[in-house]
């Protein structure tokens, strides 16, 4: 079947331009020493997350328990889930988790390394801790070395939980690639002097766990880093491309849509609105519009309806017609892929199989 035949809306990924960026970022991460342990938030699916361990990769990032429970059921072994786990019910899921494979958690409070250090008690085990730190998105993690490296301290006088390092997320960081030296280097001077107090106290900071899709292959100007969590770069999207962290050409993932009207003057509505891309807007580039029509360029995704995705025709000279089929790449394709339960997946526009979004709202 040719992707054009597909029911829409439909999720469809080129296969061999995904394959690519895994290799590539797989590649670059050998070629520097520095680990690659892909977010797979962004895609949600175990056999994607097993293509990119054979690619190299060292392990798989998740952000809540239930995509980690997921992964492990389909096997994978090494799991960080940089995301802070709190209350009963995590905690003894987690502890299940770490029965049978590497868990590694990231966390920035001592709530939170208590409970995991009762569960790993329990458990007669030692789960891995990683301590954030922020360095500038102000979100998650420390504010000062200082801090950090007393919770390391306390970290180690508990039982069931182990001090393996850093995490750290740079999602503060949108310049171009050739734009980002000043930010990176100041991380780069931040995590030397984390890694030398750790070091005046005795500890060891084996892991130091960084990275995003936009300065992934900028991760070896921060010296010390041990491995890289990018997610995005596996299917890229129009906030990367805003960016200049790939080409239109290395967007991997699209949505098929239908025009199903163009009764209204200069307009044409598709068959998807915010419940097929997510309402997320461009915060790159130009921060216009939905999505990017790769047909028609010209054609602007200009706002969306719940299950309407409205067309601006004002620039064009063509004027689509009801039934005609057109794919667009979505301004932010985890939050795009997590409101599909299939994707399909095509080589060369032939359709050669589908995915089920495994991963697909486990938010707890
Ligand atoms: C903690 C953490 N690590 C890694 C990533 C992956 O980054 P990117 O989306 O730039 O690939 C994210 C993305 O949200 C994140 O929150």
């Amino acid at each position: 079947m040719r992707i054009e035949e597909l029911d829409t809306p439909a999720v469809i990924v080129d296969w061999d331009v995904m394959q690519e960026n895994i290799r590539s970022l797989a590649d670059y991460c050998l070629k520097h020493g520095i680990g690659l342990r892909p977010h797979t938030k962004t895609h949600k699916i175990p056999a994607i997350a097993k293509m990119q361990i054979q690619a190299g990769c060292q392990g798989i990032t998740v952000a809540k328990v239930g995509e980690a429970e997921v992964m492990a059921a389909a096997g994978l072994e090494d799991i960080l889930i940089a995301y802070p786990v709190l209350g009963t019910s995590k905690l003894e899921r987690l502890a299940k988790l770490a029965r049978d494979r590497k868990i590694t958690v990231g966390v920035d409070s001592m709530e939170a390394i208590e409970g995991i250090s009762q569960v790993g008690r329990r458990a007669d085990s030692h789960i891995s801790i990683l301590i954030e730190f922020d360095m500038g998105m102000q979100r998650c993690g420390l504010q000062s070395p200082e801090a950090l490296v007393s919770m390391a301290r306390n970290v180690e006088k508990l039982p069931g939980v182990r001090f393996a390092g850093i995490m750290f997320y740079p999602g503060h960081i949108w310049d171009l690639p050739p734009d980002q030296l000043p930010a990176l280097l100041k991380v780069s001077q931040k995590v030397r002097e984390i890694r030398e107090k750790l070091r005046q106290h005795g500890l060891e900071c084996e892991v130091v766990s960084g990275g995003s899709t936009p300065t992934a292959y900028n991760s070896h100007l921060v010296q010390g880093i041990t491995e890289i969590r990018a997610g995005t770069y596996v299917f890229y999207d129009m906030n990367e491309a805003g960016v200049q962290a790939c080409k239109l050409s290395q967007c991997a993932l699209k949505v098929l849509v239908t025009v199903i009207s163009n009764a209204v003057e200069g307009k044409a509505m598709i068959d998807g609105g915010s419940k097929t891309f997510s309402g997320d807007r461009l915060i790159s580039g130009d921060k216009t519009g939905f999505g990017y029509i790769t047909e028609h360029p010209e054609i602007k995704f200009v706002s969306m309806s719940e299950e309407h995705g409205h067309l601006d025709l004002g620039l064009s000279s063509h004027k689509p017609s009801v039934g005609e089929k057109l794919s667009i790449i979505p301004n932010h394709v985890c939050a795009c892929v997590n409101m599909h339960d299939q994707i399909y997946y095509h080589r060369k526009g032939i359709v050669e199989g589908m995915w089920t979004v495994e991963g697909r709202g486990k938010v707890r």
